[in-house]
């Protein structure tokens, strides 16, 4: 059973402990998020200005809004004020900064159905991060930018937390995967050719659905091992969500986690994860017990 909790009180040990459960929480109203919610209209506006981002789908080609994006998102992504935007939501939420590790945030777009979905802008077929090389102890953070509809957001399968579910993880090798990063120009046009996890039988019509819709200022905290998927977007607005991902270090030395019931995949994203106080990495001691011997590839990815 998973239980949804809304503004809860309690704190982030009994928090962590939750959602390796399979618990989700949400939070709203919180103003360091809505602070980074504001930076970020700010930034995407001002590169679509004066067209509208939330309809700018209507005005370029997907051609046109994957090259925007792939100038864009990187440059988002590692601009300094975003990692300090997820230093004051976590500290806010009660999370230590010395003890806790994070990667830098991503911001996501959802163009309605039939727009740009491959690439820069991919939709999420059902996964679990786990599957994509994600350490067991990640905590997903994940905030809509504008306001988001049940139409357009992303969706929980709620039955499977726990449970294995046939899966192609072990075609995902993390190390490779690092050297698509660099080429996604060559993955946002008709051929998205990179390995993404999925079960192979796929999920029923009438599988059990939880699809939670946080409002700007608020934000939903889930396991990474959770298994979940972008939802084709049936709205005419584009969706803009930020998410992030944390780990805590007492958590990766003593292996408490979520289950990872069915994973497969080659690699740890591990080393992509820097203290929150002062950007330390974790030490190869810390990372072995959850690397993949003698996996070749690029361990991390540096942008150029
Ligand atoms: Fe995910």
């Amino acid at each position: 059973m998973v239980n949804v909790h809304v503004d809860p009180v309690f704190d982030d040990e009994e928090r962590r402990h939750r959602i390796f459960s399979g618990d989700v929480i949400v939070y709203t109203g919180v103003p360091a998020v809505a602070d980074f919610a504001n930076f970020t209209r700010s930034l995407i506006s001002e590169l679509f200005a004066p067209e509208d981002p939330v309809t700018i789908h209507r005005s370029r080609t997907p051609r046109q809004l994957a090259d925007d994006l792939i100038e864009f998102k990187p440059r988002f992504i590692h601009h300094p004020e975003s990692i300090a935007h997820v230093r004051r939501i976590t500290t806010a939420l009660g999370a230590d900064p010395g003890s806790i590790h994070a990667d830098v945030p991503k911001l996501r777009t959802a163009f309605p159905d039939g727009g740009l979905n491959t690439g820069i802008a991919y939709a999420f077929q059902a996964h679990r991060d786990t599957w994509y090389g994600a350490p067991p102890q990640q905590i997903n953070w994940w905030m809509p930018v504008w306001p988001a509809a049940a139409e357009n957001v992303m969706e929980f399968y709620p039955r499977w937390f726990g449970t294995a579910i046939e899966n192609n993880s072990s075609d995902y090798n993390y190390y490779v995967a690092n050297t698509w990063r660099s080429r996604i120009k060559d993955f946002s046009g008709a051929s998205d050719v990179r390995v993404h996890p999925a079960p192979v039988h796929g999920l029923p019509a009438d599988e059990p659905r939880l699809c939670l819709v946080p409002p700007v200022g608020g934000i939903m905290l889930f396991s990474g091992d959770q298994l979940h998927a972008s939802i084709p977007n049936r709205t005419p607005a584009t969706r803009y969500s930020i998410d992030f991902r944390t780990v805590n270090v007492t958590d990766v030395r003593e292996g408490r986690a979520a289950p990872r019931a069915d994973v497969e995949c080659v690699g740890t994203a591990l080393r992509d994860f820097r203290r929150l106080s002062d950007g330390a990495e974790f030490s190869e001691d810390d990372v072995a017990p959850y690397d993949t011997a003698g996996a070749q590839g690029v361990k991390v990815f540096t942008p150029s």
